[in-house]
């Protein structure tokens, strides 16, 4: 049996291979910002959310061809999320997947502008009817991705809270706010790639409804991962600056709870999940192990 690193690691292959077509480069000097979107796409990542989007829609026995494309443009918006967090004004972060941020790199006002072509070109790939033939599909999709990234409960609403709540002092609101934190800024992504599955399989509803019940617990219990390994993670590994959170002030699970609580934490949301998704019977194998993985992960 292939483990879920391999099966992740043939599957980014896969997906990378595809990435270059979708980056042609224009001819005049505009093509300083696609270089810096495709710089941002292609420097690594693990293909997490793509993965998602894939082996939900398997569920279905829809394959890779048919889900890739709406895989590549949830890894776009993702990969706008992460150029705009690493700018001086957000995190300030000068390292990303192992390379220098997309402002290092490039320059403030071109990791905007990268930030905000790969958001547009997000919804340009998932509109296009090479993405799903049906239209109303691709509306879904769509009118979906748009409320999971954005400011009315979404990621930019989540980005937002993690701003504001900076330094707040340990109470009972910051129990309350650090989950919905989570929950929003990383959470909607993850449920988007696996409720797009559900979409492209024309999943039923209670099919749906346990789709989205895996996604909300693996969504935070991801973050939760992240947050463990800004604390006690491998740089190397990693790929980002260590010990963020602490430094700048943010409030996160380990903050609130500490190391060994947010783990527990994290571990029980792994195992609801997994018995949520096991109604898939032997099919939901690989979206088991890799609920597990998340909170094994090294980076
Ligand atoms: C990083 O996401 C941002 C968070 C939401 C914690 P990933 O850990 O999936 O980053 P990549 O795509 O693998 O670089
Ligand atoms: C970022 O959370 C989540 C999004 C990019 C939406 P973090 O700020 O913790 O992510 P990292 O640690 O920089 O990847
Ligand atoms: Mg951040
Ligand atoms: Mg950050
Ligand atoms: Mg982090």
């Amino acid at each position: 049996m292939t483990d879920i690193k391999t099966k992740l690691s043939e599957y980014s292959t896969k997906f990378n291979q595809a990435l270059p077509a979708f980056f042609p480069l224009p001819q005049g000097r505009e093509k300083r910002v696609v270089e810096a979107m495709q710089y941002s796409v292609t420097n690594g990542g693990k293909r997490l959310r793509p993965f998602l989007v894939c082996e939900t829609a398997k569920l279905f026995d829809i394959d890779f061809e048919n889900s890739i494309r709406t895989a590549v443009a949830l890894e776009m918006l993702h990969s706008y999320s992460l150029i705009h967090d690493d700018l001086p004004a957000m995190d300030n972060d000068d390292l990303r997947r192992g390379k220098p941020t997309c402002h290092k790199q490039f320059d403030e006002a071109t990791a905007i502008l990268a930030g905000d072509g790969l958001l547009t070109y997000a919804f340009e790939i998932l509109s296009s009817p090479q993405t799903c033939q049906d239209s109303s599909t691709r509306c879904e999709l769509i009118s979906l991705l748009a409320s999971g990234a954005g400011a009315f409960d979404g990621m930019v609403a989540g980005q937002m809270l993690d701003l504001v709540a900076e330094n707040l002092p340990q109470s009972e609101e910051s129990e309350h706010l650090i989950k919905h934190i989570e929950e929003m800024k990383t959470g909607r992504l993850i449920r988007f790639a696996c409720e797009a599955g559900a979409v492209l399989g024309r999943a039923d509803s209670a099919q749906r409804q346990a789709i989205v019940d895996y996604s909300r617990k693996i969504g935070i219990a991801f973050q939760i991962a992240d947050d463990i390994l800004d604390v006690e993670g491998e740089q190397a590994l990693v790929g980002k600056t260590l010990n963020k959170d602490a430094t700048q002030g943010k409030v996160t699970f380990v903050s609130l709870y500490g190391l060994d609580q947010a783990k527990q934490i994290a571990k029980q949301l792994i195992s609801e999940a997994k018995a949520i998704i096991s109604v898939f019977g032997n099919k939901s194998q690989t979206l088991q192990d890799l609920a597990q993985y998340i909170i094994d992960r090294k980076y």
